[in-house]
C-alpha cells in the first residue's frame, strides 16, 4: 500500500494524493445497479428529466451515465487530481465534471436531485450536520437525494474511516428534520470495501 502524507479528509489534498498515487479502493468503476434502476423507472412514470448535482463525484461515471441519458447534470469534486481523473476516465462527459467545494457551490438552475455515492460516509462524523444542512439547502421542497449510504448497527462499530459508517437510527434522527424516506433497500452490486453495510435510498425534500 503507498504511504501517504495526507490524513485528514476534509482537506482537498487528502484525496489529491489518493488519486495521485492511484490507490482509490472506494471507486467501483462503473455505474451502480440501483441508479440505473432509478433512472429507468423514472424514464418508464415521467419524462420529466431532474436537474442533478453529484457532490464529491471522483472519476464520475455517473455523471456520464446521466449526461448520456439527456439529464442536465453537475458533478463537483474539489480535489484537482479528482477532477483530472474524471476527465481522463469520461472523457468527452468529463465536461459536466467541475472543481467546486460542496459547502460553497451553488447551482445555477434549482436542483431536482442530488445524487451521492460514497461522499458522506468520506467525512468525518464530526461533519455530518453539516453536510445534511447543506444538502437541505441545494434542493427545494419535494426534491430528491438518492444514492449509497454506509451503516454499521453493531454493538462495536469500527469508529475508523473514511469510510466512516453510522447507526441508521443515528442517521435518521440526522435527515427527519429535513427529509422523508421514500425507498431503501440493500445493495446487490457493492465492491468489498462497502459490501453488506451500504443501503440505497431515495428521501424527498419537505
Ligand atoms: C471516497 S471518494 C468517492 C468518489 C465517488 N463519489 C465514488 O463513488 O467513487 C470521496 C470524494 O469526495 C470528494 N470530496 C470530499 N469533500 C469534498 C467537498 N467538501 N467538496 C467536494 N468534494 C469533496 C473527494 O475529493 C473524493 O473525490
Amino acid at each position: 500500500m503507498a504511504d501517504f502524507i495526507n490524513r485528514d479528509p476534509r482537506n482537498p489534498q487528502f484525496w489529491d494524493e489518493r488519486f495521485e498515487k492511484n490507490f482509490t479502493p472506494w471507486d467501483k468503476g462503473n455505474v451502480p445497479a440501483d441508479l440505473q434502476a432509478f433512472m429507468q423507472t423514472r424514464l418508464q412514470t415521467t419524462s420529466q428529466a431532474l436537474n442533478t448535482l453529484i457532490p464529491g463525484c471522483g472519476n464520475g461515471y455517473e455523471a456520464a451515465f446521466l449526461a448520456q441519458a439527456g439529464w442536465p447534470v453537475v458533478a463537483i469534486d474539489f480535489s484537482p487530481a479528482a477532477v483530472r481523473s474524471a476527465q481522463a476516465v469520461i472523457g468527452e462527459w468529463g465536461k459536466h465534471v467541475i472543481e467546486a467545494d460542496f459547502f460553497a457551490y451553488t447551482p445555477e438552475q434549482p436542483l431536482g436531485l442530488i445524487y451521492e455515492r460514497a461522499f458522506f460516509c468520506a467525512l468525518p462524523p464530526a461533519m455530518r450536520a453539516d453536510i445534511v444542512k447543506r444538502l437541505a439547502a441545494l434542493l427545494p421542497a419535494g426534491a430528491l437525494l438518492a444514492g449509497y449510504f454506509f451503516f454499521d448497527d453493531a454493538p462495536d462499530p469500527s469508529l475508523k474511516g473514511p469510510p466512516f459508517t453510522i447507526r441508521s437510527a443515528a442517521f435518521h434522527e440526522l435527515m427527519s428534520p429535513y427529509f422523508v424516506l421514500l425507498e431503501e433497500r440493500a445493495v446487490s452490486d457493492s465492491i468489498p470495501v462497502f459490501a453488506g453495510k451500504e443501503r440505497w435510498q431515495v428521501w424527498q425534500r419537505l
